[in-house]
């Protein structure tokens, strides 16, 4: 072998992988991705440590939430919620460290709102969590005897975390309605690119809204089926032959690496995604760096997101990107027809063709396995648990063991409910501790570091489990039946991210550190399943929730729910979900 095809070998093995960082390096997407700021970079411990830029530079957003009664997303008019007018909402664009704040100003004259910053940390800031009846009450509208602009709300959090999430409506379905956008927070990456395309944001939609299916929904076995699906807010829809709508589209520069950062926002669709005659080198699952790894198809299940970098390494022409939604799960319209379309030339408006062997996708409901969720910045656990003994009844739908600091926790019979007019927090302030049981609270004070979830499912049912204010590491997932006797925790840099799936009659075991006061959710987000109430509230350091609000804070919270109460009462809002 010659040295040249040795050190092709070599390249070829060491394509992807970065080099350590050399202090006082800076961040450059093709030269030195793992860098950052010259102090911080790809293997900084970003839960405890990270740039703090000037908070009088912050990032400001306005929002404003409208009504539009007459949109048509992939062809088909209907009624919708927008922000700023569009759908998606505007990309929130943010540095590593950078202080982001959000001015939402609910335009809505027969509902409230409240904007939820899907996997932002909010260390200390749980008060910017955006859920309507656990860190706020919701921001009322309009039209009614509140002083004018009390119809506003002002979220104020740090970028402590990077990469791509999302955010959306944490009141009702209003996400599903097309109350949803991106987030994308730069900072180092695992691998090299050149262009950086933003956010893929894949959807499911329904030609009636949300909200007006949602009792339909809980009546029909946890959902009504979906009707089309959305990239970036746009596709197409075919009835008796007839196309209507337009298709997304995007454009490669030949042989040169351009990142896209998917995201997973639908109501009840799991995907898998695939670039005709591409490879995908994936380089972080929601807001983790991982190591790369290649893929030709991804799957990414609701709520996740997964940063990945396509080469322009095809010869030319017009390729389809396919998102398939997988058919074990959600419930749907057949032949679903969600695709966008990659073109090397713009001007060449020709359509793609079928490659030769097309991309096999199944239909399985299964996240990406973790052997290939490898975080970049390793973090190894110590004092899990060696056993995860269950003695009590396995029937038992939520069980939390003092001792050992483990939830257990099966499909929820009591649904959840926490009240719009009374949040978590407020009553934490109020140091009113008579928890109703449907809030289902778990209290996590200062004599536990960690805390254990053991998440179970029936036979049939597939959920994606999404926690707030954390992200959580994996210890194990399955898809058989949790077994005690030899259930063996992972411990060495375990998968780190904020949504991960339980498939029929399997199980999730996930940990996380308590070291974030809060009132933090777990739960489905399936949205129908949310408004269900299949959720739990982990109530973290609650001695420590009124020192880590300012007063501005506190009289934020009270003076809005005054208002929200006002405003339900003249406009007759009643809550008939979870509140979550
Ligand atoms: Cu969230
Ligand atoms: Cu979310
Ligand atoms: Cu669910
Ligand atoms: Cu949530």
């Amino acid at each position: 072998m010659s040295l040249s095809s040795i050190a092709g070998v070599l390249g070829l093995l060491a394509a992807g992988v970065v080099a350590a960082p050399t202090p006082g390096c800076l961040f450059d997407p093709l030269t030195a991705p793992e860098c950052w700021d010259g102090v911080f970079n790809l293997q900084s411990n970003y839960y405890t440590e990270g740039p703090k830029n000037d908070p009088a530079k912050a990032r400001v957003y306005d929002f404003k939430l409208t009504n539009i009664t007459q949109m048509s997303p992939d062809g088909v008019p209907r009624s919708v919620l927008a922000i700023n007018g569009q759908i998606p909402g505007p990309t929130i664009f943010a540095n590593w460290g950078d202080t982001v704040i959000v001015n939402l100003e609910n335009g809505l004259d027969n509902a409230g709102t409240a904007l939820h910053f899907h996997g932002i940390r909010q260390n200390n800031t749980v008060g910017a969590d955006g859920v309507g009846s656990i860190t706020q009450c919701p921001i009322p509208g309009t039209g009614s005897s509140i002083p004018a602009g009390s119809n506003k709300l002002t979220y104020k959090w740090v970028a402590t975390q990077y990469g791509t999430s999302w955010y959306h409506s944490h009141y009702g379905v209003q996400a599903w309605d097309g109350l949803f956008g991106p987030i994308v927070i730069q900072g180092p990456a695992s691998a090299k690119y050149q262009h950086d395309l933003g956010a893929l944001m894949l959807s499911d939609w329904t030609h009636r809204t949300s909200e007006s299916q949602v009792e339909e929904a809980a009546l029909f076995g946890g959902g009504v089926p979906i009707n089309n699906g959305l990239i970036n807010g746009t596709n197409v829809y075919t009835k008796d032959g007839v196309t209507v709508g337009k298709r997304f589209e995007m454009v490669f520069k030949a042989n040169e690496l351009h990142r896209i950062r998917l995201v997973n926002t639908a109501m009840d669709t799991m995907y898998k995604v695939s670039f005709d005659n591409h490879e995908m080198q994936v380089i972080s699952a929601d807001f983790v760096s991982i190591k790369p790894f290649t893929t030709k198809v991804l799957s990414i299940a609701i709520g996740q997101r997964y940063d990945v970098i396509v080469n322009a390494s095809a010869s030319g022409g017009n390729h389809w990107f396919r998102a398939v939604p997988m058919l074990d799960c959600g419930q749907h319209d057949a032949d679903l027809d969600v695709r966008g379309i990659v073109r090397y030339d713009a001007n060449n408006t020709a359509p793609p063709a079928d490659p030769e062997t097309p991309p096999t996708f199944g239909s399985d409901c299964k996240d990406m396995p973790t052997t290939q969720l490898v975080p970049s910045l390793e973090i190894n656990l110590t004092n899990v648990p060696a056993e995860f003994k269950i003695d009590h009844d396995l029937e038992f739908e939520m069980h939390f063991d003092p001792e050992t600091s483990i939830l257990d926790w099966r499909n929820q019979k009591v649904p959840y409910y926490s009240p719009w007019e009374y949040p978590t927090l407020q009553q934490v302030l109020d140091k009113n501790s008579t928890f109703d049981p449907r809030q289902q609270i778990i209290q996590v004070d200062n004599s536990r570091e960690w805390i254990y979830a053991l998440v179970r499912t029936d036979p049939g049912t597939t959920h994606p489990i999404h926690m707030h204010g954390h992200d959580f590491f994996i210890l194990g997932q399955s898809d058989q039946p949790f077994d005690p006797a030899t259930f063996k925790p992972q411990t060495i840099n375990p998968p780190r991210r904020d949504v991960a799936m339980i498939v029929d009659s399997g199980y999730l075991v996930v940990a996380f550190q308590t070291d974030n006061p809060g009132a933090w959710l777990l739960h489905c987000h399936i949205g129908w399943h949310a408004s269900e109430g299949f959720a739990v509230t982990f109530l973290e350091h609650a001695d420590k929730i009124e020192t880590i609000m300012s007063e501005e804070q506190k009289a934020q919270l009270a003076t809005n729910c005054a208002n929200w109460k006002t405003f339900a009462k003249e406009k007759e809002i009643k809550q008939h979900d979870s509140g979550v």
